[in-house]
């Protein structure tokens, strides 16, 4: 959590704003509320000071850093101001040689300086070196690394040969995702993490991948860093919002505790998000906490209205946001119109429900205390989490939501399991270790915006982010529902064979049960696959091979004393290329199997 200055400011960032956003956090309580983080985003280098290899800062934005002697310049003073307020800073750079500024900015008055190699400021043959003076010699708690270097700077392009830019062949293609090099992209993420690690042994940073959800970003950034992009640039627009909202919010398997899906910093407080639109600002605001978002608040705070605070100051959504168990919430109800977000909080006694309109018109939304996963016939009780007022029901209640608004409750109730949780409850405690994914392939259920960039001067807008077919909630890998042999699934995990998933056993359950069988949507009709259950590495249950249409196979485990469950589905014959779509239906961890279904 904290506050960027890009959606601000862009390139036309400079001490005095940023200083006066942070005095902003500290003086209206944001801070307090956890907005302890102040990143400065692109425009704030002048050079690569040819002799050594150092960065030099623009010291006619930050004045501060004009400390002479044989550095140059220094962002220690800055860094220091920010640590005696309480908070963290945080800094940008480019995993290539040239930064997004240097092609989507020219205009910039603040673009790197001087010659062609004076210009290449980003990370691109300077890692250790780079990371050494942010974090041990400037101070810097936090690093956000943008991708246009590898994506841009094409050979022979009008940018390289008017710019004088060296050209580099690009490795992200952002319109072809078979012409993106994913291993070349992420091992350059990996080279930077190390030298993280060896610069910060205490772990006290922060990694940001911002590769847009390109490069297989949203399956291999868990494993690398701390929070990645999973799709373009939001702006401020209601067709933005979802667009970056729906990049993230399929994904809560591959997030977790100190790993996070980023669908972008917050657009609140401009255009259709600003104190003119409450009602889109808290919808945003709500969506962003219920998919543990990074917060980064990123308007001028200075001139902020008061009303736009109290929206990113629900202290109650950011406890739902920060809730220490990481889950991530999970779309229980799924259309184009509406949708029923689920987040488990804390030990799972309560959870948080977003009822969301995405469309223009009003919207009917009846929840159910099966989307909560609570007892029917039991009350539930509801707190609004921004009016605050209660209300209870059991079964079922209908709402009926405003144009784009979104409803946020508290949820109390009986839980359906009483001895354990579902897999999909948890998603927190999931890590998708190999997804069974053959191939990266483009996820067509992204809200397909009028690209903010090009307009309509295309055929049209298309999936753009690899991830389609890995591991999902309560939904198959394709977004289908769970079924086995007719048998439709509420809750459960869908998979692809030839996956593995690891779940950490924190509440020391005795069994893991499950329903397994193949999919009924299953594209792979002939392939028989088994279902296998690991504790710390031992082999505790499997299934005999199970094909379409096998009726589903109760599978049940032991895992007294396991630390990490490991469910994995194999294909019984090698050779086929097409995954067969795998249910683990019901799956769950419970004290004991007596009372469970
Ligand atoms: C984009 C990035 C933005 C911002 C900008 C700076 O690639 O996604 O969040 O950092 O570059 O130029």
């Amino acid at each position: 959590m904290g506050w960027n200055s890009w959606n601000a400011f862009r390139t036309e960032v400079d001490e005095d704003k940023v200083m006066g956003a942070a005095r902003v956090l500290v003086d209206s309580g944001l801070a307090k509320l956890g907005y302890n983080h102040v990143n400065v985003d692109d425009g704030w280098w002048l050079k690569r000071r040819q002799s050594d290899g150092r960065l030099q800062i623009r010291t006619g934005i930050f004045p501060s850093a004009a400390t002479g002697g044989a550095a140059g310049t220094s962002f220690k003073p800055f860094t220091d101001k920010l640590h005696a307020m309480g908070l963290k800073a945080g800094l940008y750079t480019d995993i290539g040689r040239n930064a997004c500024s240097q092609a989507y900015d020219l205009h910039s008055p603040n673009l790197p300086q001087g010659t062609t190699a004076e210009r290449e400021v980003g990370l691109e043959g300077h890692v250790e070196q780079d990371i050494n003076l942010y974090f041990k010699e400037w101070g810097f708690d936090y690093i956000k690394i943008d991708a246009c270097g590898l994506a841009d700077f094409v050979p022979g392009s009008k940018l390289v040969k008017d710019q004088d830019y060296r050209a580099l062949a690009p490795l992200i293609d952002r319109s072809a995702i078979n012409r993106t090099d994913i291993g070349a992209v992420r091992s350059r993420y990996e080279a930077v993490s190390t030298a993280l690690k060896a610069a910060r042994p205490n772990n006290d940073y922060i990694l940001s991948i911002c590769a847009w959800g390109m490069a297989n970003v949203r399956s291999w950034g868990k494993d690398v860093g701390n929070s990645w992009r999973t799709s373009s640039d939001i702006t401020p627009s209601w067709t933005s919002m979802l667009h970056n909202f729906d990049s993230a919010a399929k994904r809560p398997l591959y997030a977790g505790p100190g790993h996070w899906n980023d669908p972008d910093i917050l657009h609140i407080g401009h255009e259709e998000f600003d104190a003119e639109h409450l009602v889109e600002a808290r919808s945003h605001f709500t969506l962003w906490a219920m998919i543990n978002a990074p917060l980064l608040v990123s308007y001028d705070l200075r001139n902020g209205p008061a009303s736009l605070l109290g929206v990113v100051g629900n202290a109650e959504l950011i406890r739902i946001n920060q809730d220490q168990s990481g889950h991530q919430g999970v779309v229980t109800y799924d259309s184009d119109d509406a949708q029923i977000i689920v987040k488990t909080l804390g030990d799972g006694s309560r959870k948080a429900v977003a009822l969301f309109n995405r469309s223009a018109s009003p919207a009917p939304v009846i929840l159910q205390a099966r989307h909560l996963k609570l007892a029917d016939g039991v009350a539930i009780v509801l707190k609004d989490l921004w009016s605050k007022k209660m209300l209870t029901f059991s079964g079922e209640h209908a709402f009926t939501l405003a144009p784009h608004e979104t409803l946020v409750f508290e949820a109390t109730g009986k839980r359906q399991l009483e001895n354990g949780f579902y897999l999909s409850e948890i998603p927190g405690a999931v890590n998708v270790a190999v997804d069974g994914t053959r191939q990266a392939e483009l996820d067509p259920t992204i809200h397909r915006m009028i690209d903010p960039w090009s307009g309509t001067r295309s055929s049209g807008s298309r999936a753009q982010y690899a991830g389609w077919g890995g591991a999902q909630a309560d939904a198959t890998p394709y977004g289908q529902t769970l079924q086995i042999a007719g048998q439709a699934f509420d809750s459960g995990i869908g998979v692809l064979s030839n996956s593995r998933l690891q779940v950490i056993n924190a509440s020391a359950h005795a069994w893991l049960m499950a329903a397994v069988g193949v999919d009924d949507s299953s594209a792979n009709t002939g392939q028989a696959v088994r279902f296998y259950v690991y504790g710390d590495g031992r082999l505790l249950a499997e299934s005999s091979p199970v094909t379409l249409g096998s009726k589903a196979t109760p599978i049940t485990a032991n895992i007294k004393g396991s630390k990490i469950v490991e469910l994995v589905v194999r294909d019984a014959k090698s050779g086929t290329t097409l995954p067969v779509v795998a249910t683990w239906g019901d799956v769950r961890l419970v004290a004991d199997t007596a009372a469970s279904d």
